[in-house]
């Protein structure tokens, strides 16, 4: 049965607005990414996403390919993101085959929860390594797309139509029990998108993050909170009184990629109810 709309998209944009636009996303068959690959999709894109699971990702790019008549969705799997040569020939065939790259989502993360007693050097270097390494490799095997895309999409009042997202957190914004790995890997990230957006908005490039909360239904935080009495106090924590839905950030990066967002760079988008500002027990 194919995922209503309602799940992954609010009523707010026109059809159409992403005609003839090429989404690159990694993770983008993940709970979230496919909810965003979904949305643009839907919108009129077509997308390439890449993941490390074979049918998992070609089997998610049939189903997103449903969501509008005509719409081209590939899947590329067996693509790690901490090989930046398999990420690079994977960007290289989503331009060849779709005719160029104009958003990419750096949504592909690793994570486990562990205190820092129960980390060994290299459990801490694999999260840094999917998450900060991947989100630079997936930049660098894609901008020489994004950067041919902005040149031939430039006006006068969308100077930088081509995007760049990552998909970050809001851990390190007080620090995060077991989670010292990601909250240091995220941080990375976020200071990595400030550079790009330096580096390249004179190039028609807008860069920002993305910081979701606690978002329902994820691997995440069916991790950080096991049990259900548990989701219900996380829950009753959020300032506004709900946990966030996929299609909370899939509106977010719709936005962040639309012709309204085109003066938004070198930021961090915290889609979370404001539940950073209670995390840590504030
Ligand atoms: C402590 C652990 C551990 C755990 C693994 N390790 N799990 N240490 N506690 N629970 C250690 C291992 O012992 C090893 O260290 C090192 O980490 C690498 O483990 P591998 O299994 O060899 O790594 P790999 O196969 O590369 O897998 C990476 C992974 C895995 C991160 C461990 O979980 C993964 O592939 N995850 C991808 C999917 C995922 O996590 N999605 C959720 C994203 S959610 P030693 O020393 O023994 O070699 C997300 C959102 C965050 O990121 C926000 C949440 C709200």
């Amino acid at each position: 049965m194919s995922i209503p709309k309602s799940e992954y998209l609010s009523n707010t944009w026109a059809d159409g607005i992403f005609a003839n636009r090429v989404l690159f996303i990694t993770g983008g068959a993940g709970t979230i990414g496919s909810a965003q690959t979904r949305a643009l999709v839907h919108l009129g894109a077509n997308a390439c996403i890449i993941g490390r699971n074979v049918e998992k990702t070609e089997t998610a790019a049939k189903e997103i390919a449903k969501v509008r008549n005509g719409a081209r969705v590939i899947g590329i799997g067996n693509v790690d993101v901490r090989n930046f040569d398999s990420l690079k020939a994977a960007a290289d065939r989503c331009a060849k085959e779709l005719g160029s790259i104009d958003y990419v989502i750096a949504g592909a993360a690793g994570n486990f929860i562990s205190p820092i007693s129960g980390l060994s050097p290299n459990a801490f270097k694999v999260v840094i390594d999917i998450d900060t390494l991947g989100t630079f490799n997936t930049i660098k095997a894609t901008i020489p797309h994004l950067i041919t895309s902005a040149a031939a999409n430039r006006t006068p009042t969308n100077t930088a139509p081509s995007r760049l997202l990552a998909v970050s957190a809001t851990f390190h914004y007080t620090g995060m029990p077991l989670q010292a790995h990601v909250s240091a890997a995220k941080a990375a990230v976020d200071s990595l998108i400030a550079s790009v957006s330096l580096e390249y908005g004179p190039l028609g490039i807008a860069a920002n993050c993305i910081a979701p909360g606690a978002i329902a239904g994820t691997e995440g935080m069916e991790r950080l909170a096991s049990s259900l009495q548990e989701q219900g106090e996380m829950e009753r924590g959020v300032p506004t009184g709900r946990w966030g839905r996929v299609r909370d950030i899939a509106d977010a990066t719709v936005f962040l990629c639309s012709e309204a967002g085109s003066y938004v760079s070198g930021t961090t988008l915290i889609v979370d109810g404001a539940g950073w500002r209670r995390q840590g027990g504030q």
